[in-house]
């Protein structure tokens, strides 16, 4: 899949940089269904600030979704549902001033989309106008049918979003593993079907049997973002602070840490206090 190019030892991890199949300057939903038919994953990640969607960017990821979980990494709610409109908007635009190649996607949060088509399109077209972002993801399948067919009319690139759906979570009462029952797995087929007849760029599947996951991803064009859904999807999405180890209470099987920032940054800052308190800080060089 992908052409090795070479390989970099950093400390006890050895690293493999990869080289993508086709350069892309700028990703646009026609990138990622190219990406697909060519067998090259989509590396997604969430972002919600200027700085760190400046960082991943240039990293190279191709999907930066301002996610509604910043309710949760930013804003310290225990659910995705408080955070509002206006406040995904504040996130979007931050995120769409730090980026240059990465296709931005925001959530539309809980209570814009839900009550009927004509007031999730007219969430859609604000986000849209005030945050510059490319396209907006929701969660569900029938059920959201008339919303994402009006937004998608209106010309706004649609994500789905199926399996485990945060914002229902008092629905259902648990974050555990979605459609391992044989009339729940297919009901996820059927809408994940839908979704793609009705012109979906892509759907991210959230804990999921892998094997289900596969499935899909084989069965329908449409290409499918993973998180917690296997490896045999066509990409893969987790939230940066939980990736960068910054959420240390969060530990799902499928999350894989790659920094453990909460014991760095925690480091560094009792380095900092403690300088400041011996008068170490500022020394005569670092000051005027
Ligand atoms: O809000 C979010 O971060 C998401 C991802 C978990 C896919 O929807």
């Amino acid at each position: 899949m992908y052409t090795l190019k070479k390989d970099v030892i950093f400390a006890n991890t050895k690293i493999i940089m990869s080289t993508p199949k086709k350069e892309y300057s700028r990703i646009t939903t026609n990138s990622l269904s190219e990406m697909k038919q060519n067998g090259e994953k989509i590396a997604m990640l969430t972002a919600y600030d200027y700085t760190l969607a400046n960082i991943i960017d240039r990293a190279g990821i191709d999907i930066i979704l301002v996610g509604d979980s910043a309710s949760n990494v930013m804003a310290g709610h225990e659910t995705t549902l408080p955070i509002t409109l206006d406040h995904m908007i504040y996130h979007a635009a931050s995120v769409v001033r730090g980026t240059k190649r990465a296709l931005v996607v925001v959530d539309l949060p809980f209570g814009t989309y839900q009550a009927d088509s004509k007031e999730a399109l007219r969430s859609a077209i604000k986000i849209m106008k005030e945050s510059g972002a490319h396209a907006v993801k929701l969660e569900g399948g029938k059920l959201a049918k008339d919303s994402i067919d009006r937004i998608l009319q209106a010309g706004i690139p649609v994500m789905g979003h199926l399996g485990l759906t945060p914002q229902s979570i008092y629905k259902f009462g648990t974050y555990t593993v979605r459609a391992k029952e044989e009339n729940e797995a297919l009901e996820l087929l059927e809408d994940a079907k839908l979704l793609e007849q009705m012109g979906c760029f892509g759907i991210v599947l959230e804990k999921i049997p892998s094997i289900l996951a596969g499935e899909v991803a084989k069965k329908i064009s449409t290409p499918i973002i993973g998180i917690g859904a296997g490896n045999k999807v066509d990409g893969q999405v987790l939230v940066l602070h939980d990736m960068l180890g910054m959420t240390k209470e969060f530990s799902p099987r499928f999350l894989r840490r790659y920094l453990d920032l909460d014991n760095e940054i925690s480091t560094a800052i009792k380095s900092y206090s403690s300088d400041v308190k011996s008068g170490d800080f500022p020394n005569k060089k670092e000051q005027y």
